[in-house]
């Protein structure tokens, strides 16, 4: 007789053939540093999320070590931002003040720096500014720089964000000549200019203040050209890659782990995180089930490891297990 359901018949036994599995060690926690004292500053589209001044993280960091959590992605909001984006590459910058002092506290906690210039810049955007053109070969140096300054405090990976073309191998020449030779890049290869992302901006204070991301971000109706984006960070020298979003961009995903071998991971970004809380608060959806499918799905669309603002719940029902 044919039958499928002989395989589906008990918990066991579903278990037992099972594809795909989420794990701690497939999520990365994104977190937010805020210049200043005493902080810890709802986002008000993010239920959960908050930005935490250096003297206050400790809680939070306590948990990611509680959960059993390998890494985080720490962003930095600076106090003042300017033009050319200062405070991204100052020694002393709030993100390199806040690496030091994680790497000091928790030596093995993975600490993945995002290197991009739009929470320091006053216009908002991702690279150096002339008029309305987002300049390109000028803003390399600043990243570069920024990168640097990362790993001189400590980060463990440095992940930069901008889309600008050429920062991967502009970084990796900065880091090898610098001696941090040793320090991986994870590219955000396949970043698409996505309406997913309005809820971090609130979190991150990195609105644009004029125009969009749409000149250097990759366009969400195409496929094909995200795998140019990752063959040419791989051959500038990204270690590893991001797709982001994830969810509405799983054929990139799975086409990336296709064409390629290095790590790849998928970014549940904020958009995907807020539209979840808002339909379980109001009691519409199982907030457990509908995050477990998401991050299987990644998982079975090729995601080695999932950065997810939903971690630690998920590692939290992870260790549950029911
Ligand atoms: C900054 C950056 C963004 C995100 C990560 N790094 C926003 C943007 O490009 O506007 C989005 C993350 C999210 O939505 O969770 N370059
Ligand atoms: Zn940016």
């Amino acid at each position: 007789m044919k039958r499928f359901r002989r395989l589906r018949t008990s918990e066991a036994m579903r278990s037992f053939v099972r594809e795909n599995r989420v794990t701690v060690e497939d999520l990365i926690y994104p977190m937010f540093v805020a210049e200043g004292e005493n902080l810890k500053n709802p986002v008000p589209s993010m239920p959960n999320i908050y930005q935490y001044s250096l003297d206050r993280m400790e809680e939070e960091l306590e948990r990611v070590a509680e959960a059993g959590i390998s890494a985080i992605l720490l962003f930095g909001i600076p106090a003042h931002k300017d033009e050319k984006g200062s405070g991204a590459y100052d020694p002393e910058g709030i993100t390199q003040r806040a690496i030091r002092m994680i790497k000091e506290k928790y030596p093995s906690l993975l600490v993945i720096a995002d290197v991009c210039l739009c929470e320091y810049t006053s216009h908002g955007h991702c690279g150096l500014v002339h008029g309305e053109e987002i300049l390109n070969d000028e803003t390399l140096p600043l990243l570069a720089q920024m990168a640097l300054t990362m790993a001189q405090a400590g980060a463990d990976i440095v992940a930069p964000s901008d889309m600008m073309d050429g920062r991967v191998g502009a970084i990796r020449e900065a880091l090898d000549a610098n001696g941090f030779c040793n320090v991986p890049i994870l590219s955000y290869s396949a970043k698409y200019a996505s309406g997913y992302y309005g809820p971090f901006r609130d979190a991150a204070g990195s609105a644009p203040h004029f125009g969009d991301r749409k000149s250097y971000q990759m366009d969400p109706a195409n496929g094909r050209e995200a795998m140019r984006e990752i063959l040419d960070d791989l051959d500038e020298g990204a270690d590893m890659v991001i797709v982001k979003p994830a969810l509405a961009y799983l054929d990139i995903l799975k086409s990336a782990r296709e064409n390629v071998s290095v790590p790849i991971i998928a970014y549940n970004v904020s958009g995907e995180y807020s539209m979840v809380k808002a339909a379980a608060a109001n009691g519409w959806i199982d907030e457990k089930r509908i995050v477990m499918e998401n991050m299987v799905g990644m998982k079975r669309a090729g995601a080695d490891r999932i950065i997810t603002y939903h971690a630690l719940d998920v590692a939290e029902w992870i260790k549950k297990k029911d």
